[in-house]
Parts: structure tokens; C-alpha cells; sequence
């Protein structure tokens, strides 16, 4: 359990040789247009020739997709995009999730060694992103778990191509590092992610999702014809919940893009998992972000929950796209939204009672006093900080702390700004601010005169949620 504020993520020297000479040159190779061009090292003419593909990509991954995302890794120009940007990318993103969780790491790792295999399976695989920021975290481990257990990845992706891509760029890796030579395979299942609960045989010590629910849940696992319909999230939770009695070690992580769309999707979908009870609705089902197995507060409505982590990408091949891409600006985070589920058998330490989540950036309003909000089952809380502030979104605060300093809190809800204005005029008459009860979880009661879970969002209801697992 980690506190954003203090983080930032580490990436091996092995990340500098793989984005700076193994990726670029093997796209050459293999994508170049001109046959005279693929022996060549890859050079800025490469770099611009390849980055009209990189736009044209990364305009498509807006929030604004359409219906019917294209195929677009069946096209060469977009598949060598893909391995030149957004592996690097996307895999900062779950190499930073796996060093704000080691202890789910260390489940993954113990699994292995009891069994003798890493095995890993990756759903919506593209070209392994989720495998390589796996195998870079590796090569960062400086007691070598690796040496102790094969490392098997079953990738699973409606696209061949770009995992036989992925396959060519994971052995490259394999070859390239002693730590890893003749360790490591990869199996190929050309198909919907959702099949993966029949195929994979055995347990998993590691389930990755990469960037696909977005995509899987408006494609064959989203029927909706209506665009603006909501998209049916129970397929995923099915096909999800097929996996979860294999999945042993490091559990489940879940990683899609910062915004609001596929992060609010998350959420609907761990609450969902939770209401099933395919895990314990207990703090021990989740490494993180959550610190609880209550219902998401921002499951749906205005805000989301998602971080941004500091995180220099090296390379600089890397560095020229996205500054080309953002007008000159170099990218200086990593932005994500993730949920990571433990197995019931490596059960995550809960978190103590009195710590929160900060799950938005200190809001600051005209006339008003700064805030912040913390994550709190149904509904998130508003805590009043002071004016100059260190806290960030995604930092664990100490509630009890709060009661002892001038930092206030209360519910959030549509009445917030009435509130604030009547808290502002006691605050003038000299009775605020209030005294908070001994108990912070008294202090964070919910409004029970919510909306139930189901009714909000339209669920089927299936009765008061048990802590007892399903038989
Ligand atoms: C944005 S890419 C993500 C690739 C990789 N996981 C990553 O994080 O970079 C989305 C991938 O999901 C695949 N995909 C989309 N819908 C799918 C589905 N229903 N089943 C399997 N793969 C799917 C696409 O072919 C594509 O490779």
C-alpha cells in the first residue's frame, strides 16, 4: 500500500536498451517500406516516417472512440505504431502499478516458486505490453526470482499478428539477458480475451488486462446497439469470473486509460465482481487501489478514480514522439485508472481502519477553503486542508491525524456548496470548525438514504451483499 506522493517510478537500464535499440530496429526490419531501408539503425528519417502512424493511433484512443473500434492493429502502419509508442507506454503504466504493489508481486513470485512456473496470462495481449513491463520489472529484482521457476505467458488477443510481434519482441528480450535465456514462452490464442477461462489450464500466478475492456466491452462483449446506451459490464464480469477460481499468486490487475469513460467502467466492473461475490467482500480481495471492498464512490457521476504518477519514460525515441505529439512538451507521468484483485489463497493485507485514499487533486474554489476528496464506500468524503498543502490524489492519509489537526471532513453530495457557504458563515461567527467524534468512521458514516447499489446502476438486484464466497 503506497502513498502517490512520495513515489516515483524506477525503470531498469534494460527499459533504455529495449526502447532505444531491440523495438526500433526490429519495426525496421520488419515494417519498413523499402527493403534497402531494414538493415540500416533506425534514424530520425525512421522516427518521422513512423510517427504518422503514432498520430493517427493516438488521435483513434481518445475518449471519444467510435462505436465500432476499427481493427486497427490488422494494418502493418498501425501494429509498428503500436510496438514503437504505446508498448513503451502502456507498459510504464503497469510496471509503475507493480512497484506501488510489492506485496502482490511477492504473491505472484511466491506462487511461482511452489509451483515451478511464473505463469502469466495476458487478455487483450496486443503485442505482450503487459508481459514486457512484467519481464522489465524482473530484470529490476536484484535477488534474481527468476532464476527459481520458468516464466509461461498465455496472451490472448482477437489479433494474430500483433502477438506473434510480441512473441518475436519477448524472445529478443529472452535471448538478450542471461537472467532470462531459456526461461521464458509464450503461448498465442488468437480469440476473444472472454474464452480465456475455458483454455487455460491450471492456475495463474499472475492475470493481466491491459487497455481492452474499453475496447472488448463495445466489440463483441458489448451488444448495445445504441451508442449512447449503457454498455452491458456482466459479460466482462462472467468471463472474468471463469478466471478467478485459477487465479492464485499475484490475483488480477486491471489497467485501462485516466479518463472517465473506461475508468467509471472499472469501477462498475470491481463492484460488480464484489456484488457476485466471486471474491470475499473483504479489504483482503484488493492490493489496490481500494482500501476497502465497499462500493466504489465514483463508480459513476462527475468524478473518476484515476492517478497520475510521476515517471520520466526513457528513451529517446520515446521522448520525440511524445513531444511531437503534445506540441513540444515532454511527458512527465504516467496517468491510469487500475484495480487489482487478490486471490483468496494470497490475500492482501487490509488496510488499517483509520487510513484513507486521496482520490482527487486538492480542489480549490474561489472564496472557499482548499479540499480534498477521500475515497469512502458509497460516496466520497470532502476534507477541508489547509491552504498550502504536500497532499496529492492517491496519497493514504491518517484520519485520526486529521482530528487532530485543523484539517475538516464531511460528506460530499449535492448540497456541498450550500454546506461549504453555511460552514464559512460559522466559521465567521467563530463555531467552526466543529468538533469531530472520537471515531473518524463516525465522522465518514454514509448516507443511508442512498440509492441501493443495484438501483443506482441499474443492476439486477441480487439481495444484501454476504461476506461468504460463493459455492
Ligand atoms: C489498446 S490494445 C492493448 C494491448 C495491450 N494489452 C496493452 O496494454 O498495450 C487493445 C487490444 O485488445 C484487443 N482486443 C479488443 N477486443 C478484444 C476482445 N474482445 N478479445 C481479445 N482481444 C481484444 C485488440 O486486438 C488489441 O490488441
Amino acid at each position: 500500500m503506497q502513498s502517490h506522493s512520495t513515489f516515483q517510478t524506477r525503470f531498469p537500464p534494460a527499459w533504455l536498451w529495449l526502447v532505444d535499440e531491440a523495438i526500433p530496429s526490429w519495426v525496421k526490419s520488419h515494417y519498413s517500406p523499402k527493403a534497402s531501408w531494414k538493415d540500416k539503425p533506425f534514424g530520425p528519417p525512421d522516427a518521422e516516417f513512423f510517427f504518422k502512424g503514432i498520430k493517427e493511433l493516438s488521435e483513434l484512443f481518445t475518449e471519444d472512440r467510435p462505436k465500432h473500434m476499427p481493427h486497427y492493429l490488422n494494418h502493418p502502419r498501425y501494429r509498428s505504431s503500436y510496438l514503437l509508442y504505446f508498448v513503451p507506454l502502456q507498459a510504464a503504466k503497469f510496471h509503475t502499478v507493480f512497484q506501488l504493489h510489492p506485496g502482490a508481486m511477492d504473491a505472484a513470485i511466491k506462487h511461482a516458486q511452489q509451483t515451478g512456473v511464473l505463469r502469466v496470462a495476458d487478455l487483450g495481449a496486443g503485442p505482450g505490453t503487459a508481459s514486457i513491463g512484467l519481464l522489465l520489472w524482473l530484470l529490476d529484482q536484484k535477488n534474481k526470482p527468476e532464476s527459481q521457476f520458468k516464466i509461461e505467458f498465455e496472451w490472448f488477443d482477437m489479433n494474430r499478428s500483433i502477438m506473434e510481434d510480441g512473441k518475436s519482441i519477448v524472445e529478443m528480450i529472452s535471448s538478450h539477458f542471461p537472467r532470462l535465456r531459456d526461461r521464458v514462452s509464450v503461448k498465442i490464442h488468437a480469440g476473444p480475451w472472454s474464452n480465456a477461462g475455458h483454455l487455460i489450464q491450471g492456475e495463474t500466478s499472475l492475470i493481466l488486462v491491459g487497455h481492452v475492456l474499453n475496447e472488448a466491452a463495445r466489440g463483441e462483449l458489448g451488444p448495445s446497439s445504441d451508442e449512447h446506451a449503457p454498455v452491458d459490464r456482466s459479460s466482462p464480469v462472467k468471463a472474468l469470473g471463469r478466471l478467478f477460481p485459477k487465479m492464485k499468486g499475484g490475483g488480477v490487475l486491471i489497467v485501462e486509460p485516466a479518463e472517465r469513460r473506461s475508468s467509471q467502467m472499472v469501477s462498475q466492473i470491481r463492484d460488480q465482481i464484489i456484488e457476485d461475490e466471486l471474491v470475499p467482500a473483504e479489504g483482503s480481495s484488493i492490493w489496490g487501489p481500494c482500501l476497502h471492498a465497499g462500493r466504489c464512490p465514483l463508480a459513476s457521476g462527475r468524478d473518476w478514480c484515476h492517478f497520475s504518477i510521476p515517471a520520466e519514460i526513457p528513451g529517446k525515441w520515446f521522448r520525440t514522439f511524445s513531444k511531437n505529439l503534445s506540441s513540444g512538451t515532454e511527458k512527465q507521468w504516467v496517468k491510469f485508472s487500475y484495480v487489482w484483485f487478490a486471490s483468496p489463497d494470497y490475500p492482501s493485507k487490509p488496510a488499517a481502519a483509520h487510513l484513507r485514499r486521496v482520490i482527487s487533486d486538492p480542489l480549490k474554489k474561489p472564496g472557499l477553503p482548499n479540499s480534498i476528496l477521500l475515497c469512502e464506500q458509497d460516496r466520497p468524503r470532502r476534507l477541508e486542508i489547509p491552504p498550502v498543502t504536500h497532499l496529492k490524489r492517491g496519497d493514504i492519509i491518517n484520519v485520526l491525524q486529521v482530528n487532530n489537526t485543523s484539517i475538516k471532513s464531511r460528506a460530499k453530495g449535492e448540497e456541498d456548496d450550500e454546506l461549504f457557504g453555511r460552514a464559512m458563515a460559522r466559521k465567521k461567527r467563530g463555531k467552526f470548525p466543529p468538533k469531530y467524534p472520537a471515531n473518524p468512521d463516525h465522522a465518514f458514516e454514509s448516507d443511508s438514504s442512498r440509492k441501493s447499489f443495484s438501483e443506482a446502476r441499474g443492476y439486477k438486484t441480487r439481495g444484501p451483499r454476504s461476506s461468504k464466497k460463493k459455492k
